[in-house]
This record gives C-alpha cells, structure tokens and sequence, in this order.
C-alpha cells in the first residue's frame, strides 16, 4: 500500500467512528490518505480525531468560514487512486445515486476520476427497504463496488443486516482493490453483449431475450483489474460508466458487425458473448406493415457472423473466446464451433440448468478450450462466472 492514495469519504452513521481504526491501518501500511466528512459526521467522529490520525486537513465544507479559502474538490478527485465511502449512509446513498450535490463530499464523488468503492451501513429495515436496494443497484450499475453490509447487533439494538463492514475487512477490499487494478493494466478488451434488433418496420423487430448482463459482467470485471474495455452491445436496460470503458451501443448484428471491425485489430482480447439474431428480414419495409391478410410472410437472410470473422482475423498474440448457448449435445456443438470459428476457448451455457440463462443473476457454465479440457462450474452469480471466466483467460494473454 505504499504511496497509495487513499481518499475517505465519511458520512453521519455510529459506524463513522470505526474509521479511526481504518486510517490506522492504512496509514501503518504505507498509505496515503485524505478524508471528507458530510457535516452530519462529525457528530459521531471528531474532525480533529481525523485530521490527526491521517496527518491530512480534513475537508468538510466547500469553503473555510474563518479564512475563506476554498475546497477544491475537483482537487481531491484528481489526486485520489481510490475513493472509499465509509460509511455510507441511505441519505448519502441517495444523493450519489440521483447526482445530489449539497455538501462537498457530493461534489467530490460527482468529478471523481479514480474507482470508488462504497461500505453501506444502515438500520436493518432500512438496508433491506426497496429503495435502498433500487439505489444500491444504480451505484452497482454506475460501476461502483459495494462492500454488503454485514449480520450482527446493530445500534438500535436490533440484529440482522446493516452493519459497516469491519475496518479489517475494508482494509482488505482495499488491498485487493489495488493488487487486483495492476493485473490487466495495458491490456485491451473488446465485448459483444446482449440481443440484436432486426428490423422488419420502422416499429417491429426481431430480437430475443438476451439481458446483456453476462457480457456488462465481464467488462466490469475487466475494468476492475485495470484493463481498458471496448463494449459493444445490443439494446439493453443496462449501463456502466469506467474512464477505461468505451461502450458502443448498436441495434442490428450488421452494426454490431462494423463496430467489431472497426476495433478488433485493436485489442488483446475478444470476448463475444451477445445473442446476435442468425437471421434478419430481407429488407426492412420502409412504412408500419398494415394487417391485412391472414397470413403474413417475412423472408429471411441469414447475418455475418461476427465472431467468426474475428475468427478469420485473429492474430497468433490475440485470445478469441465465444458462448454456445445450446438445448442438447451441448458439449458436441460447442467443440464444433470452437474449431470452425478458431476460439481458444468456449463458453457453454444450456438454458437446462436452473437459474442460468437469460434475465437471470446467476449462471451455470462449463469451458470447453483448444486443447480439449472441459471445466464445468456450478451455479453462480453472473459476477462470479465473470471472474472465473477472466481467469481463465488470463492463461491465454501474451
Ligand atoms: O453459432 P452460434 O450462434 O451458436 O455461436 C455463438 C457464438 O457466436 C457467441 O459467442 C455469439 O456471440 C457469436 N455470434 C456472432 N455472430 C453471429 C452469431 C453468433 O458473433 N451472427
């Protein structure tokens, strides 16, 4: 953690005052570090408790009431590697979801450059009330990295879910945190993900239900180890946002099709994990279709497909890696396809396995790679499939 530069940023809970532990730790360790307090904070720590233990000014408000000196918090944003929130409160919590700015530890999250990681720590009805799970997915979605709140007795005197994770444990995040950014830095990822819109009028199309969130899973796995993403995907409910991430969005496979060739010969790695629709009507009717016969007949052409023209493409240092999402013989396609569209390795996913699939968080899979070993995984979150998934690539990297 030496020379690392740790920005804390500290809203009003009873768990604010475990933070003196943590600047401890991280400062014993080599670590820089600067805090933000919401004024709400310093009633359950003292700012001069923090000031002290960080050897840093802390920051408070946007300006200083006794000189008039002003904080730049545009400042902090630039200096920081880390941005860690601890704790986070369901007001604070609220604000960086909706872009509320009222207090200088908001402006600062609002032009943060660096990664920010967030420790949730709130009442137990609160933690499990649908808006602070609706919150916590849009910072999910935003790219931020969530620390659950932990089981225990909480100051209310209640027990269950919602108190701040150790300052141990958020120590650790934060070592991992930093050993994990080095592990992908300099390298270059390029991502399909989700369904292709085929369109047969200027209203209708042909799509399928594919969610996206294996291939959004991917990039932020990626991301989070310090590589740089090229996300190309179809329409989708999802978003990410990462200095390192570029994110085309597409609707067709035609136009899933240029963006790969536009930036294929660009990157490391391909990781080709959208549903593209085999086949598109011939020609999109320039006007709504009207109903009028009993029976209505669309011609379809097949598309390219995207992947093995990768496949065509692929230089020796480059890693190609498709899915195979198939109802039987699944393991027999997949090791076809492997050959046929040169991969080094293939994901399968059979939409037999509970849980995996489409819409769903979780996902069951198996690897299937060139020299002929066969992985199979069991159930687990999308997240999770992501990191073993990376993993394994990581062999294949030159
Ligand atoms: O041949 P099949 O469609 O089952 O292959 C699935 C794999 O090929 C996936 O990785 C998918 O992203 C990719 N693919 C593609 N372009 C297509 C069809 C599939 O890139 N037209």
């Amino acid at each position: 953690m030496q020379g690392k530069r740790i920005l804390l940023g500290i809203s009003g809970g009873i768990a604010a005052y475990k933070i003196a532990s943590l600047i401890r730790l991280l400062k014993k360790s080599g670590a820089e570090v600067k805090c933000i307090m919401t004024p709400a904070s310093s009633d359950f720590i003292s700012p001069l408790t923090v000031a002290t233990l960080s050897k840093n000014p802390v920051g408070i408000e946007f300006w200083d009431k006794n000189d008039g000196t002003w904080s730049n918090h545009v400042e902090y944003g630039l200096w920081a590697d880390v941005f860690l929130v601890a704790p986070l409160t369901a007001n604070t919590l609220h604000k960086m979801a909706h872009g509320g700015c009222d207090n200088l530890l908001m402006a600062t999250y609002l032009s943060m450059k660096c990664p920010v990681i967030v420790a949730p720590a709130m009442d137990l009805d609160m933690y499990v009330h649908p808006t602070t799970t609706r919150n916590l997915e849009i910072l999910r979605q935003d790219g931020i990295q969530i620390i659950p709140a932990e089981s225990g007795e909480l100051a209310s005197g209640l027990i269950g879910q919602g108190r701040m994770a150790e300052p141990e444990k958020l120590f650790e995040v934060l070592k991992a945190f930093f050993h994990a950014s080095d592990e992908l830095a300099g390298k270059k990822f390029l991502i399909t993900a989700g369904p292709t819109y085929e369109a047969i009028d200027p209203v209708r199309f042909i799509g399928n239900h594919s969610s996206g969130k294996m291939g959004f899973a991917l990039a932020d796995s990626i991301l989070k180890k310090g590589g740089e993403v090229i996300l190309i995907s179809g329409p989708t409910k999802l978003d990410l946002k990462h200095p390192n991430l570029t994110l085309i969005r597409v609707q067709s496979a035609e136009n899933m099709l240029h963006e790969v060739q536009q930036h294929w010969s660009k990157v490391d790695a391909g990781i080709f994990s959208a549903a593209v629709a085999d086949y598109r009507p011939v020609k999109a009717a320039d006007q709504k279709i009207k109903k009028s016969e009993d029976n209505l007949t669309i011609e379809l052409v097949k598309n390219p497909d995207i992947l093995a023209w990768a496949g065509t493409q692929k230089r020796e240092t480059q890693c190609l890696i498709g899915f195979a999402l198939e109802t039987n013989n699944g393991q027999e396609y997949a090791a076809d396809k492997l050959k046929r569209k040169n991969l080094d390795f293939i994901v399968l996913n059979t939409l037999e396995d509970k849980g995996a699939g489409f819409g769903f968080d979780t996902n069951k899979i198996s690897i299937l790679d060139n020299h002929n070993n066969f992985t199979s995984f069991e159930l687990m979150s999308k997240a999770d499939v992501a990191e073993n998934i990376v993993a394994y690539m990581k062999k294949y990297l030159k």
